[in-house]
């Protein structure tokens, strides 16, 4: 049996009582955007946000983050708050207001420009600057008022997300040492030697030592966690329970694979909507008599999409009788725009799709659709279940929703999963195909071989993947937090 949002749900009301509950990130749910007279609430492009919403759903509680949205500030109360999801009201969002300074020096700097690129293997240097670390402080401790201002004089229980986070717990605690915190690192963990080049590694391991229960996806990056403070802090490390005493407090620190809403999203993509959206896309596109490749990505260097158009590319010019029959469709929200790395990123995919299509193009097909847009989670449904292949080719990631995603949706127990080995995902999805996405040559060949699969083949494989994620949903995972918080007698 799977764990279902019911079961959860009476977790979280046995185990926790009447404690409150409060998640933390910098990515909020739901944001509101100004649309001439009108506001709209959109759902963000998070591999974050996108799992914790069904968990919140089923717990209820408050929900704190970055009020980002331009209509954001006209649909909060006076306490900043706001029920959402919109359809359906379950938790209360609160929101923190940042100034143009605080969000360039904590979020586009020290987190994005510092810590992603510190934590990720894909060869972008990471930039510290002391301005940007001075606010990242300021901005963590603006996030510790606004929780403690929710928790007041109740019994809370806090789950902070994510490295714009990381000195959150201490800050809490010191000025209430009664709440339990537990901080999920949605990113991977680098290894000490890499992680010592940060001038401030000391103090964001100590600040994320402040928690009682510190979880990453898989146990290779606990194992970096643990040997990083061994490398850089006074602190005792219990190999055999995963954790580390410091100044006389515990932090246990184990893997929790993220997952996605499988039932859920199964039953979207069944749905008649998304059949009706299918249609139109094959129509807009001309895809009836073509084999179909999608791709879903923020559009971030660490995910590699270059090399995944390289790969096409090599692919087309190797066995030249699939031109003019397969199409990669390339979904690409923009991301982190103001941030350099990611600009020029922007720049070389499109020079790179320019080039692909001009060399292949004939009549009315191009092997690449490359379409930067947001688009909403139900239009993304309906790319998946059109795809003969999936491809994620990320140069490093912590976990990876998208593969999740891809395959809940295949109720039809079809399609084809391409994943990188450098995913959390490969760890748990072993019946994908997998790449190393700069091995270019066999990545091109990997593509063929999910052209080519047998039916029975590929549905076997799918049928095993449907059967891992539905085990090990996101309700399996937020409950594993909760009990292993709670059997610590906290
Ligand atoms: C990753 C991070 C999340 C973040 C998401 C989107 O998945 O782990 O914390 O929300 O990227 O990035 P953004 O900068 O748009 O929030």
């Amino acid at each position: 049996m799977s764990w279902t949002r019911e079961d959860l749900h009476r977790l979280i009301k046995t185990k926790l009582a009447d404690r409150l509950f409060i998640v933390v990130s910098n990515r909020e749910p739901y944001i509101h955007i100004s649309s001439g007279d009108e506001i709209q609430c959109v759902v963000p492009v998070s591999g974050l946000t996108v799992a914790l919403d069904p968990v919140m759903r089923a717990c209820g509680g408050v929900w704190v983050a970055h009020g980002s949205g331009t209509a954001d500030r006209r649909v909060v109360d006076d306490k900043n708050r706001v029920m959402v999801p919109p359809d359906e009201p379950s938790y209360s969002l609160r929101r923190i207001w940042l100034t143009r300074e605080e969000e360039d020096g904590y979020y586009l700097g020290f987190s994005n420009e510092a810590l992603w690129p510190l934590c990720h293997l894909a060869y972008a240097p990471p930039i510290f600057y002391e301005a940007d670390w001075n606010t990242y402080k300021k901005v963590n401790q603006l996030f510790a008022d606004a929780v403690l201002d929710e928790i007041g004089d109740r019994q809370a229980f806090v789950f902070i997300q994510d490295y714009h986070l990381a000195l959150l717990s201490r800050l809490i605690k010191a000025q209430n040492p009664q709440v339990t915190t537990a901080q999920f690192w949605h990113i991977p963990w680098a290894n000490p030697e890499v992680f010592r080049i940060c001038p401030w590694g000391e103090e964001l391991v100590d600040g994320l030592l402040g928690n009682d229960l510190l979880g990453f996806h898989i146990g290779y990056h606990c194992d970096n966690f643990l040997n990083t403070v061994n490398l850089l802090m006074e602190a005792r490390i219990d190999y055999e329970r995963s954790a580390v005493i410091h100044d006389g407090k515990t932090t246990l620190v184990r893997p929790f694979p993220i997952s996605v809403d499988f039932d859920q999203i199964s039953q979207d993509a069944a749905s008649e909507n998304i059949k009706r959206e299918m249609e139109r896309i094959r129509h807009t596109w001309k895809l009836d008599d073509k084999i179909v490749g999608v791709s879903v990505d923020r559009v971030d260097y660490t995910k590699g999409i270059p090399n995944r158009l390289l790969a096409l590319d090599k692919f087309l010019a190797k066995y030249p009788e699939y031109q003019r029959r397969v199409v990669l469709l390339q979904l690409a929200e923009p991301s982190r725009t103001h941030i350099r790395k990611y600009k020029e990123l922007n720049l070389e995919i499109d020079d790179l799709v320019e080039e692909i299509n001009w060399k292949y193009q004939s009549g009315d097909w191009k092997p690449i659709i490359y379409i930067r847009e947001h688009c909403s989670p139900p239009g993304i449904l309906a790319f998946y279940r059109l795809a003969h292949f999936c491809i994620v080719s990320s140069l490093h990631d912590g976990m990876n929703l998208v593969t999740k995603e891809f395959i809940s949706s295949r109720v039809d127990e079809d399609g084809v999963l391409i994943l990188s080995r450098f995913t959390g995902a490969a760890r748990e999805l072993t019946e994908a195909l997998f790449i190393n996405p700069y091995a270019t040559d066999d990545f091109a060949e990997t593509i063929r071989k999910a052209i080519e699969m047998p039916k029975r083949q590929r549905q076997a494989r799918m049928r095993k993947l449907r059967h891992t994620v539905e085990q090990n949903n996101i309700y399996k995972w937020a409950g594993n937090v909760i009990s292993e918080l709670t059997n610590l007698g906290l």
